[in-house]
């Protein structure tokens, strides 16, 4: 119990403990009880929910999905089985594996009147515009899955979630040709999962894309290592909208909009750019440290809400993206920038006092970057990743949640006044 002594009057909460030992003080009936409300601009100190879904303790960098670390994850799984995982909240048998990967790859086309969709946007469209409108009309062509009835709409989840997993990277890809003004490329049903958008990406009428194994690999370890991050701004989105009863597609599409913004999934095309500038104006990265600290600059890549210690998908990025490049004979300058603006931000009292550390963003980049996506994809190639953690939020308050997010304010505007015709205020032309 906590006990909290409001204008002389003690009232006590229940605490929550979760499985890990995280604490709350349940102030459901705060309001109800003392006419207060809690005050936490940010949310930095508010559980919104009580969910099964990912474990994150930002102190001591741990990350796990259902219980699995995510270290052993990277190594040991493909970005299909943790989705499933995320989920169905168990990794999958063989079996259970078999038949998702075959509901997801039959679900991979697009309807061919999408085709008029992707002409209505003008060439140089956001990607992340695009794709979030793309998501939110695909519910169009399946008004069983998209009804906004939540039983009806659970009746048909396990066909959407796989429908939506494939399609979300038949769109990205789709969209990218667009842009760039190349035919369609239809998905292939002999490919797997990331080869098939590798596929969809790069093949020409001309030339077929050849996959390479530590390309596939590389690429399923993005998505995977991107695939749930608990209540992040994102995640939250897709479960308001989901409080009010909006079907799965609405509900993913908003997710897209809230990770566009730079403070979130833009973060990672950023930091490219942050490093490509530093690269072009011949600093070595000591320049533009001096910047961020004086409030001029923001090390994108750098920071969290959450973790207060190293981002552990960051430690396994910059494996990744150093094993990569050896794999492909590349060198890239913007790796050795990185690497120099890390050294000299986790020595600096600035970055060390504020717990800074890289986050997912910071070297995640890099990969995607020796991959051959371009750099206004990056934020798409996120979603992609993300897209079953949206999925399993949606369906964890489509299920359990009786009530609409409907947070309070604090408010702080003008008090009543007398509204008055316009001839009468003040600066009124006679
Ligand atoms: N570079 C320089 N200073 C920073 C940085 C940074 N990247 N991040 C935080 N700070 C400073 C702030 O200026 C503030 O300093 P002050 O106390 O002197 O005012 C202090 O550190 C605390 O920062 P907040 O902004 O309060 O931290 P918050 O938790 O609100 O923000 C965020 C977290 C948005 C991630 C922030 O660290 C940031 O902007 N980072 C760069 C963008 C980025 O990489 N975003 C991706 C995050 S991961 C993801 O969403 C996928």
């Amino acid at each position: 119990m906590a006990k909290i002594t409001l204008e002389g009057q003690e009232h006590t909460y229940p605490v929550i403990v979760g499985t890990e030992g995280e604490k709350a003080i349940d102030t459901r009936k705060l309001r109800t009880d003392t006419g207060y409300i809690t005050f936490d601009e940010g949310y930095g100190n508010t559980g919104s929910c009580q969910s099964n879904i990912t474990f994150i303790n930002g102190e001591k960098g741990i990350l796990r999905y259902r219980g699995y670390p995510i270290d052993q994850l990277a190594s040991g799984a493909s970005f299909l089985s943790c989705a499933y995982l995320i989920i169905y909240g168990e990794l999958p048998t063989q079996d259970q594996l078999d038949t998702f990967r075959d509901k997801v790859r039959e679900n991979a086309n697009l309807h061919e009147d999408f085709k008029h969709h992707f002409q209505g946007f003008p060439q140089n469209s956001h990607p992340m515009a695009v794709l979030s409108s793309m998501l939110n009309s695909l519910g169009c062509y399946y008004p069983d899955m998209s009804s906004n009835d939540r039983e009806k709409d659970l009746a048909n989840f396990d066909t959407a979630a796989a429908l939506l997993i494939s399609k979300v990277r038949t769109i990205a890809a789709m969209t990218y040709r667009m842009h760039r003004g190349m035919p369609f490329v239809y998905p292939r049903r002999d490919l797997r999962y990331v080869e098939n958008f590798l596929h969809m990406m790069f093949t020409e009428p001309y030339n077929l894309y050849e996959p390479i194994p530590e390309v596939t690999r590389a690429l399923d370890l993005f998505l995977l290592l991107h695939a749930d991050h608990e209540q992040n701004c994102s995640t939250s989105t897709v479960r308001m909208v989901a409080s009010g009863g909006a079907n799965l597609f609405a509900s993913v599409s908003a997710g897209v909009c809230a990770l566009w913004g730079p403070l979130h999934g833009g973060a990672n095309s950023a930091v490219i750019r942050m490093l490509s500038d530093i690269h072009a104006s011949g600093d070595d990265g000591s320049r533009f440290i001096e910047a961020a600290k004086n409030g001029k600059a923001r090390l994108m890549g750098f920071g969290h809400r959450v973790y207060k210690n190293f981002d552990p998908r960051a430690k396994i990025f910059a494996t990744a993206a150093e094993d990569l490049l050896k794999a492909l004979g590349q060198k890239d300058p913007l790796l050795d920038i990185a690497k120099r603006l890390q050294e000299a931000a986790l020595e600096d009292p600035y970055f060390v006092d504020r717990k800074l550390y890289p986050n997912v963003d910071f070297y995640s980049g890099i990969v995607l970057r020796a991959i051959g996506i371009p750099v206004d994809m990056y934020t798409v190639m996120f979603a992609i990743g993300r897209m079953p953690g949206w999925i399993a939020n949606w369906r964890e308050v489509t299920e359990n949640n009786k009530r609409i997010y409907r947070p309070r304010q604090v408010y702080t505007g003008p008090k009543e006044r007398t509204f008055q015709p316009i001839e009468e205020r003040d600066g009124h032309r006679r």
